[in-house]
């Protein structure tokens, strides 16, 4: 296994309280796989990113507890100096916002090159060769001449390219890309999803893919990961869980994906909100929103249950996963 995060909990201090926003994730990913983590807004999947990362706002947040382990050694658990290692060379972010993310006043050639520069102690020069190599490598049309060009030159799609570029410089073992495309238009989304599942082939890197999107999920991800109030309710290998999910959550999801064949109609949408992060419901979070519920789920926490065991293991959060299996 490349990545194992286990039982990881993370919580913020705010005004009003303590908000828990991981309760016990549970996930892993190994080398050339990729893992899909969906769920709605404030589920939890941005900030378990950033725990894995190491970039997590401490304070407010801190980690309350489990692991996270890198090639097998923890990461919560390392010096300060091996983990930023590992964060420069091993693993790699890609945001949603490029603009914010690169630096306004450097070409993106510079800050190609200086990856290579600092971390690879070349010549600026050469670095310059290496930014050229990788712009042409994410498909920008005649780098050779835009390797001078500020960020604010190229187009959304174009710079999103460009951040893909600079996390693949350093040929990381796992990259984590948090909504990479979100901001982008539809057509240059697929663009630049199908660029990235590409590379993460050739390279055969590991994938944590951050989405809302459940319909560009299918063609990328070997697995999904769904996420409610900081907890993995549902993990499958991706074509299990669209024939049939073991969650009413994932159900709720996957019926309010918008489908050609059904033009016209209403969509589904799940009723109700996530739950407030400082006062979580007892027993299952879902519940007071599940259409299945029952006495137990507001008392109990459901434990995962193993749905199947192989080849990829797929687990359950609910205490009527086989209804909802079978349903
Ligand atoms: N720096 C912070 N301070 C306080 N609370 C935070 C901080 N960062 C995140 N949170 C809280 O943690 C919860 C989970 O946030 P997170 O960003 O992981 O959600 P998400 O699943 O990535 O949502 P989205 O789909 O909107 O990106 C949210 O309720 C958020 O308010
Ligand atoms: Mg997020």
């Amino acid at each position: 296994m490349l990545l194992e995060v286990r039982d990881l909990h993370v919580e913020f201090k705010t005004r009003d309280g303590v908000a828990r926003a991981v309760n016990g994730v549970n996930y892993s990913v190994a080398e050339g796989e990729t893992l899909a983590v969906l769920g709605e807004s404030g589920s939890g999947k941005s900030v378990t990113a950033q725990a894995v990362m190491g970039i997590l706002d401490m304070p407010p947040g801190r980690i309350a507890g489990g692991e996270i382990l890198f090639k097998g050694k923890d990461l919560l658990r390392m010096k300060e100096e091996e983990r930023r290692r590992i964060r420069g060379a091993e693993m790699a972010m890609i945001f949603q916002d490029a603009l914010s993310s690169l630096n306004p006043v450097l070409s993106v050639g510079a800050q190609l090159g200086e990856m290579y520069e600092v971390h690879r102690g070349m010549s600026r020069k050469d670095a310059k060769g290496k930014a050229v190599e990788l712009m042409d490598r994410v498909k920008i049309p005649a780098a050779k001449e835009r390797v001078g060009d500020y960020p604010h030159q190229f187009s959304g799609g174009m710079r999103q390219r460009i951040m893909i570029a600079m996390a693949l410089a350093l040929e990381p073992s796992l990259i984590i890309a948090d909504e990479p495309t979100t901001a982008l238009d539809v057509t240059v989304q697929a663009q630049v999803m199908d660029l990235l599942a590409e590379l993460q082939r050739e390279l055969n890197m590991g994938l944590i893919l951050i989405t809302h999107d459940l319909g560009v999920v299918a063609d990328v991800a070997d697995k999904i990961a769904v996420m409610y109030a900081g907890r993995i309710v549902e993990a499958a290998p991706v074509h299990e869980i669209y024939k049939a999910p073991a969650h009413p959550y994932t159900r709720g999801l996957l019926d309010s994906i918008p489908r050609l064949d059904q033009k016209g109609q209403e969509l589904y949408a799940i009723k109700g909100l996530p739950p407030n992060l400082l006062a979580i419901p007892p027993g299952c979070a879902f519940n007071p929103r599940c259409p299945m519920a029952q006495a137990v789920c507001r008392t109990d926490v459901p434990p995962l249950y193993r749905v199947t065991e192989s080849p990829v293991e797929r687990t359950s959060a609910c205490h009527f996963w086989k209804e909802c299996l079978h349903g």
